[in-house]
């Protein structure tokens, strides 16, 4: 679908996130001419910088990571496109320059999106309807964290609603722009193949990870209130679990699959004190090496506290209450400073219930499907193959589709893709209001129990797979996590 004509707002245009993602994505998408010639981009920040500094900002800052070589003409023209705006957000008398700097065309989308702390939502979505810039056909974006709790994600939600309507609003999660993503819904909803065998009958347990070689960074300040499973767990890593495990939506209509998703979020069975303290796990990184370089402990980093609590690593069980997956465990995981940068998604079918070669049934690997995200993008499928010979013997083997072998087209990052959608007017791919509380609604219990609990988080050793106690999560359980499985080279 065509983009129209556009003037699009990034507040805290002057951030990490607009010079790192949103600025090169824009620029990505403009060199395949996706971007209407007249389109503007409007970048809003407090500095008192001039247009000609903000530029050299952007030379500095931005264009570094645009992840292919940059085409200079139209570097050039792109740059063209932007303009600096330097005001308080929280200063209703300073938007006059924005209403400037904006074109006065009814017909034109409009978009702002909120690259600041949350805290600052409710005064720019005020000062946007009190200096009538917050149009019925404007649109905004929300970037995490949306809220730390319920109570904080309700707020966001009430104040971003009483300027812009829910079809109005996109909340971020970045996930859901990554090509694999969506490659699960066209497997699970393109094939007749997986849906009769994708529930608690045929399927015994689904393990999801996102691991990261990288530690807090520069981010500590906001990291340590924050915590991995706020930052992780309760966005990227639910909805993930979401996609794996709705029911099919009848469309790709964002209200058809956001029901879906919903639908899971409220199903998921709530965790009691009992059942909390056995099934979720919380770790903190320690000294030690990624890719043969020493690193510091998270109490270590600069500015970290020298005896924070703040989780680096969470894994858990979660069980969803319905009639598909009741009895199905969810395995989640995620953490900072691990053996490895991945993101994966194993669904694990069941044993065959009998051997009819000379081999025992438990010589057969049940078959299981790797929905890959990261680094590389793809999907394998472990299936038991005779080895060649002539000896009947069944040893696993593998059915590789890698999705940039297989369709050789330029891969587009997450922001490319959520950021055109947001412009297209698409909601499919963003989460709406009632799915980030319920969301919450689910967290909340685990947060109250760990911030009335004194313990501290199991340690582990960066560059390892977390600590012990995640493996005997699972391992009480009879299972392994996949890395854990896999033949050493
Ligand atoms: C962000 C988190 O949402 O996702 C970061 O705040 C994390 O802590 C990042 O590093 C991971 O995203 P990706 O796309 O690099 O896996």
């Amino acid at each position: 679908m065509a983009i129209s004509d556009f003037d699009l707002v990034f507040f805290g245009g002057s951030g990490d996130l607009a010079m790192r993602k949103l600025l090169p994505a824009m620029y990505s998408r403009d060199v395949c001419n996706d971007l209407p010639e007249s389109s503007r981009i409007i970048c809003v920040g407090r500095d008192d910088a001039t247009q000609e500094e903000f530029l050299r900002m952007v030379e500095n800052n931005s264009k570094p990571h645009i992840k292919d070589t940059v085409h200079e003409p139209s570097w050039t023209r792109f740059l063209q496109r932007i303009t600096y705006v330097a005001l308080n957000a929280t200063d209703v008398s300073t938007y006059q320059k924005l209403i400037e700097a904006l074109r006065d065309d009814p017909s034109l989308t409009r978009v702002y999106y909120l690259a600041t702390p949350p805290q600052l939502f409710a005064k720019i979505c005020d000062n946007l309807a009190a200096t009538g810039l917050a149009t019925p056909n404007s649109r905004v974006v929300l970037e995490k964290p949306l809220g730390r709790d319920l109570a904080s994600a309700k707020q966001i939600n009430l104040d971003v609603g009483k300027v812009f309507a829910e079809s109005q609003i996109y909340r971020i999660d970045h996930y859901l722009g990554k090509e694999t993503v969506q490659n699960l819904l066209a497997l699970r909803f393109g094939n007749i193949l997986f849906e009769p065998l994708w529930r608690r009958e045929w399927i015994s347990d689904v393990q999801i990870t996102i691991a990261e070689k990288i530690g807090v960074g520069n981010r500590l300040g906001y990291y340590d209130n924050s915590g991995a499973l706020r930052d992780m767990l309760q966005n990227h890593l639910l909805q993930l679990l979401c996609i794996v495990a709705m029911e099919p939506p009848t469309s790709i209509a964002p209200d058809a699959v956001r029901d879906a998703k919903l639908q899971v979020l409220r199903s998921l069975k709530r965790f009691t004190p009992t059942t909390l303290s056995q099934n979720i796990i919380r770790g903190q990184y320690r000294a030690g090496y990624i890719d043969g370089q020493q690193v510091p402990g998270y109490r270590e980093e600069p500015d970290a506290p020298k005896s924070s609590r703040t989780e680096t690593f969470v894994a858990m069980k979660a069980e969803i209450d319905t009639w598909r997956w009741a009895g199905v465990p969810f395995y989640l995981r995620t953490g900072k400073r691990m053996a490895d940068r991945l993101a994966e998604i194993v669904v694990r079918f069941k044993p065959i219930p009998h051997s009819i070669f000379n081999q025992p049934t438990s010589s057969f690997q049940p078959n299981s499907l790797v929905i890959r995200l990261q680094p590389d993008e793809g999907l394998s499928m472990n299936l038991m193959a005779k080895t060649p010979g002539d000896s009947m013997r069944l040893k696993q083997a593998e059915l590789e589709l890698d999705f940039r072998e297989q369709f050789k087209a330029p891969r587009m990052e997450a922001y490319e893709r959520l950021l055109l959608d947001v412009l297209r007017g698409q909601l499919t791919l963003f989460m709406r209001g009632d799915e980030l509380e319920a969301a919450w609604e689910w967290v909340e219990p685990i947060l109250e129990h760990w911030e009335q609990d004194d313990s501290a988080p199991a340690p582990y050793t960066s560059g390892t797979w977390g600590p012990a106690a995640a493996s005997a999560l699972i391992g009480r359980d009879g299972l392994q996590w996949r890395e854990e499985s896999l033949p050493e080279d």
